[in-house]
């Protein structure tokens, strides 16, 4: 090239790109489709509201859910998902900058957040949060570790706590027990005193033993229904035709949480049994008693697999296969020293 039009290409550069723009590395999907839409790009880092905190993200947690909204089943107007989608929404890193209004938090501050699903923004150097949906990062796990927390662990608490309210004594059984769900269920449900049946295939009984539960179930070769009977509170993150087949062994009374679809009211009325569907909600305080109970080594956390951020599109297809162990992550940047 002449340096004529090095110079005019510099000139028209500078116009299109304003010189205070500041670019991060972040997953773009410009099309709704499959995890190959997902794209590395350089885009303006973002800046927080009054009530946000921008976070330098280390490390963002990966989910089976995410199929579907990059399939675009999730983009109904006017709140739905919008092109171009920004995925992630479990993130860990430090804050970086806070917006006018923010009390709870500091630049230098480790944390952790599920952000708003449909808004995204997570698999990105950085990443905005409100600070209401962020709580200190547990101190004694690394900053991949507590990626692989926030939504998965919330979903699991809601469902126990706030849907069921497992009491000691209780029988629980949980259905996809293994995933990233599932590893957080089990451990709340024995934190809270519970007898915990737990379902995931040959090579994850060993994992569903060390996790806590007291009768692993191996769903390809066993029936958990002839194991598992008067469950007081059955949590079932498989949905389909083993949520059809959990209604009959909740005993009287008790309930059962579908995390992948409505329950069945013909079936509840059935078996004179409860039931309520689950969709997670973001929540800053549960996040930090999550991570108390973290840090006294009452929860652990398990991390399968880890990807570079720039490879989000092949950690996508592998968490579609739904039966990752515990979670997959995206490594965004090194763990600081
Ligand atoms: N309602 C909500 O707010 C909410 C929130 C989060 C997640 N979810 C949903 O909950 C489901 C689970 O999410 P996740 O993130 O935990 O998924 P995940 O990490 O992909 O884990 C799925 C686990 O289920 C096990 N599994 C697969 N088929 C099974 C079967 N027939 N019986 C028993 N276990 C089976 C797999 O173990 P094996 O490899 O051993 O088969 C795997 O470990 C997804 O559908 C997700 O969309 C809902």
């Amino acid at each position: 090239m002449k340096p004529k039009i090095i110079f005019i290409a510099a000139t028209l550069m500078a116009i299109a790109v304003p010189a205070h723009a500041e670019t991060m590395k972040a997953i773009v999907a410009r099309e709704y489709g499959g995890p190959e839409v997902l794209k590395y790009e350089d885009v303006p880092v973002p800046t927080p509201k009054e009530n946000e905190i921008l976070v330098k993200v280390f490390a963002a947690g990966v989910n089976s859910f995410d199929g579907n909204l990059l399939a675009g089943n999730w983009a109904k107007p006017p709140n739905g998902t919008q092109l171009p989608w920004h995925p992630g929404y479990d993130i860990a890193g430090v804050v970086e900058k806070v917006g006018s209004k923010v009390g709870k938090f500091k630049p230098d501050d480790a944390v952790y957040a599920f952000i708003t699903i449909l808004k995204g923004g997570g698999y990105a150097e950085y990443a905005l949060a409100k600070e209401s949906d962020a709580a200190l990062k547990p101190a004694t796990i690394s900053f991949v570790e507590a990626a692989g927390v926030p939504s998965v662990a919330l979903t699991a608490w809601q469902a126990l706590v706030d849907k069921a309210n497992v009491q000691s004594g209780q029988t629980v059984l949980i259905n996809g027990a293994s995933g990233g769900v599932g590893m957080f269920a089990v451990q709340i449900a024995k934190i809270h005193g519970a007898k915990v049946f737990a379902t995931a295939s040959a090579a994850n009984q060993e994992f569903l033993k060390q996790l806590g539960a007291d009768v692993p179930i191996d769903y390809k070769t066993q029936k958990f229904e002839d194991i598992a009977k008067d469950i007081d509170v059955v949590i079932d993150a498989v949905g389909g035709e083993t949520l059809a087949r959990s209604y009959p062994v909740v005993k009287k009374g008790g309930i059962i949480v579908a995390l992948t679809s409505d329950v069945d009211k013909a079936q509840l009325r059935k078996y004179g049994i409860r039931g309520a569907s689950l969709v997670v909600q973001n929540n800053g305080n549960e996040l930090a008693q999550i991570g108390k109970l973290i840090d006294e080594k009452k929860i652990k956390v398990v991390v399968s697999e880890t990807f570079p951020l720039a490879d989000a599109a092949k950690a996508e297809k592998k968490a579609d296969l739904g039966h990752t162990r515990g979670k997959i992550v995206l490594k965004v940047r090194d763990e600081p020293k």
